[in-house]
């Protein structure tokens, strides 16, 4: 089966260790999706722990994004701590939805979680690629 979420090299930051977990949290979304058509058939409460745990890599992910953010004086970083805030208000909301049974699409909650992130990678944190760009230019 294809990947349902496919890295590319455009996502790029050039931040090492932020490009890892974003491929990591990837990998994550790959396994909940291929998970769908086999182990979490007829099964929703392991999709909502998997979903969970999902959930709690995001949150760490935020948690060191802001920290390169601080020690490499972002200017946006305000902005940003402010857009990690919300996400992970309504992807609380989302598994809560899980938990208390309310009928939910786990595709539907993956092609938010793939869009959410390709807009997190792709526009937000691509500027990250700029800011070290520009420190290294003022350093030379
Ligand atoms: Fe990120």
């Amino acid at each position: 089966m294809d990947d349902f979420f496919v890295w590319e090299t455009r996502y790029e930051t050039g931040v090492e260790l932020i490009d890892r977990q974003h491929k990591k949290l990837v990998s994550i979304i790959n396994d909940l999706y291929s998970g769908l058509h086999s182990k979490y058939k007829d099964k929703s409460e392991a999709f909502a722990k998997a979903a969970k745990d999902a959930v709690d890599y995001v949150r760490t992910h935020f948690h060191d994004e802001e920290e390169w953010m601080f020690e490499t004086s972002y200017p946006e970083i305000e902005s940003q701590k402010e857009w990690h805030r919300k996400f992970i208000e309504v992807l609380l909301k989302k598994t809560k939805e899980f938990d208390e049974g309310r009928t939910y699409s786990a595709f539907e909650f993956l092609k938010f979680l793939k869009e959410w992130l390709i807009s997190h990678i792709a526009i937000e944190d691509k500027k990250f690629r700029f800011h070290i760009q520009g420190e290294s230019r003022d350093k030379n």
